[in-house]
């Protein structure tokens, strides 16, 4: 850096790769490079928000009515549930929890950039243990690293970029070898895999569950994410944050969100239809896809990959190229949205290559 700054900045700043620089203008474009849902949200969070009076707006918001009703869509206690701005803000919340420089955390990699962000951010000492490229989860390498007692796990289930998923009786084993680890399940995509150990809050007072509204009811853009912890902990991470985390509108739109259900179902439906034609498509011209339960399918496209991402985006179809996560070209990651859209990403390929 070669700025003239006579003030002494945290020294955690020097190791931080710069910031994640997201995209900008992909407004109308076939957007399949951030997971997002990609039809917009139930038309009732739309009226809902637009109802919303200048009085509410000129208000600091208030929290309490809104978490019992979403303790109750989650089925467990408000004292369970920490409210965020959006689950990448959880994940800041649960290291301003238990992480400070030298604390060690463990990670699986390639995973959530945000999990290697903030703990470089909090001086924390990192050990990672890798996927092979056959994307089999490490559980034997994460045994072995959990016997050093990190401080914190992260783990995403399914996980991001590679769809993996980690099967209950693992996620148990690992819990119950770890008792003194913070176990942190980021579950962004429960919404399309059927698959969470919410309830096991309860049960495991190191289990700290992430989701968030921004999948698969498509509230990305107002941010909002949820903490889900025994009561101690989850009144630790309220503890760290402003006493005003989350917006108004996004209460009022995850209220509406709620009281649509159909509007969730119908999605994740025609996600799964999509992965079906997508992944079908893609083995038949001999890309390796992996399994998925997610609303995005990881593939390898080989040596052209680069070319072909760069041509999608030509057309206005964006895919996120993960090169960088096995050191070779080869990998993407393609969002899945409705079979029209994924109609379309075919045509895209097709020009491409096939
Ligand atoms: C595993 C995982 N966690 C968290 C997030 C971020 O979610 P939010 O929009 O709620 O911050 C994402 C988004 O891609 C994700 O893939």
């Amino acid at each position: 850096m070669s700025v003239k700054l006579k003030i002494k900045v945290r020294a955690a700043l020097r190791n931080l790769e710069s910031g994640f620089v997201p995209h900008e203008g992909r407004q109308g474009k076939l957007r399949l490079d951030y997971n997002e849902n990609t039809i917009g949200c139930s038309p009732a969070v739309l009226r809902a928000l637009a109802r919303i009076t200048g009085e509410q707006v000129s208000m600091y918001p208030e929290y309490e009515v809104a978490r019992r009703r979403l303790a109750r869509h989650f089925r467990v206690r408000p004292a369970e549930l920490v409210l965020a701005n959006g689950a990448d803000d959880s994940l800041r919340v649960i290291m301003d929890v238990f992480l400070e420089r030298g604390a060690t955390v463990l990670l699986v990699e390639p995973g959530f950039p945000m999990f290697r962000f903030y703990s470089v951010l909090a001086g924390a000492r990192i050990t990672r243990v890798r996927f092979n490229e056959d994307l089999k989860f490490p559980l034997e390498a994460v045994m072995a690293a959990l016997k050093r007692r990190p401080r914190v796990f992260f783990l995403a289930n399914p996980n991001n970029p590679t769809g993996t998923v980690l099967g209950k009786r693992e996620l148990r084993r690992i819990l119950e070898a770890a008792p003194g680890t913070a176990v942190v399940v980021d579950e962004a995509y429960a919404d399309f895999s059927g698959i969470t150990v919410l309830p096991w809050i309860r049960r495991y007072p190191n289990l700290i569950v992430v989701q968030t509204f921004s999948k698969g009811l498509g509230l990305a853009g107002l941010r909002l994410g949820f903490i889900f912890a025994c009561a101690e902990v989850a009144e630790l991470c309220r503890k760290t944050q402003p006493p005003f985390p989350v917006s108004l509108p996004a209460l009022v739109a995850a209220r509406a969100a709620l009281g649509d259900s159909a509007f969730l179902r119908s999605y994740v439906a025609a996600v799964k239809e999509s992965r079906k034609m997508l992944t079908g498509w893609l083995e038949q011209r001999g890309v390796r896809v992996f399994p998925s339960s997610t609303n995005f399918l990881f593939a390898d496209f080989g040596p052209k990959a680069p070319k072909i991402v760069q041509g999608l985006e030509k057309l206005g179809i964006l895919v996120r190229d993960r090169a960088s996560d096995f050191g070779r070209p080869g990998f993407v990651r393609i969002a899945l949205g409705t079979p029209a859209q994924t109609r379309r990403l075919i045509r895209g390929l097709r020009q491409q290559v096939w």
